[in-house]
């Protein structure tokens, strides 16, 4: 007969059986269902970086979110573009800041990807534009997740603003949209703006990537979650901002072993150039 004070510890035996033996299975394919799968820039391993065509293939790789960086043209146009020049996914020069919607509309943002990578090179990629944001509303509709970043916010004052009034024109479904940032200052705006929209907050390590429960306190006074590069993160981490009740959505995630570890450590969701790899590591292949 086994004494009562002996209950407790057979039970984590028994539960501990289980997850190693079958359980843990189970709660492993359940956990690999819910990581959100974010489209970087679209599916841009397989398509030019924020053209309408990578977003579409994000979605057709099983993307969760489309995600979006924000810069700003000299007439006040939030367009999608990476950078804050034109120069590498396009074959123009010069800073957006500088540029009016009309000249960015005039740039090839599709050639440049088919002389870097030819693996994935279309004719079809030859002449795409740089799309707007109101062109990304209007193609994918009110009802799309989307996932957008406010670049160089510091050169761009009031773009906050901007996205906010485009939200709200094409009535983007606010449950199924997240605004991040590098800047706490920018998502800090948005949040005095619209206390109701999901906020998370960019990091970026060089090293070993740590996080104090004052940072984590700070965070959750405006955001839901945190996207930190994956570089330097460790299991220590990623527990330690999930228990917090914060989101965490480590970028950029290519290699499908690298997909597997971050998720064995609790990660929730993270952003790759290839949607389709990390659909595969949520189907267990
Ligand atoms: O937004 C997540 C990730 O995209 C941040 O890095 O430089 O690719 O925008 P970056
Ligand atoms: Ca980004």
């Amino acid at each position: 007969m086994i004494g009562k004070k002996w209950l407790p510890a057979l039970s984590a035996l028994v539960m501990a059986v289980g997850v190693t033996a079958g359980g843990g299975a189970a709660m492993a394919k359940e956990k690999h269902k819910d990581i959100v799968n974010v489209s970087h820039r679209g599916a841009s391993g397989h398509a030019p970086e924020h053209t309408l065509v990578a977003y579409d293939r994000g979605e057709k790789m099983h993307g969760d979110y489309i995600e979006l960086d924000l810069q700003m043209t000299k007439d006040g146009h939030l367009i999608a573009m990476h950078d804050e020049k034109v120069d590498r996914t396009t074959d123009g020069t010069g800073y957006v800041k500088d540029m009016t919607l009309a000249e960015i509309k005039e740039l090839d943002a599709g050639s440049w990807f088919n002389e870097a990578y030819p693996e994935y090179a279309k004719p079809e990629y030859q002449g795409l534009q740089v799309p707007t944001l109101e062109e990304v509303f209007q193609e994918f509709g009110k009802n799309n997740s989307y996932y957008i970043e406010t670049k160089s916010p510091a050169i761009y004052p009031g773009m906050e603003k901007e996205l906010l009034r485009l939200v709200d024109k094409y009535r983007i479904n606010k449950d199924k949209l997240l605004i991040q940032s590098f800047s706490p200052e920018s998502l800090k705006i948005m949040h005095e703006l619209d206390s109701s929209i999901n906020l998370v907050q960019l990091l970026s390590y060089r090293s070993y990537a740590t996080i104090t429960d004052e940072q984590i306190a700070d965070v959750k006074e405006y955001a839901m979650g945190i996207g930190p590069n994956h570089t330097y993160l460790n299991e220590e981490y990623i527990q330690k901002v999930v228990n917090s009740g914060l989101e965490i959505h480590p970028y950029t995630v290519n290699d499908k072993e690298r997909m597997k570890q971050l998720i064995d450590w609790g990660v929730t969701g993270m952003f790759t150039n290839f949607p389709d790899r990390l659909h595969e590591v949520k189907k267990g292949k």
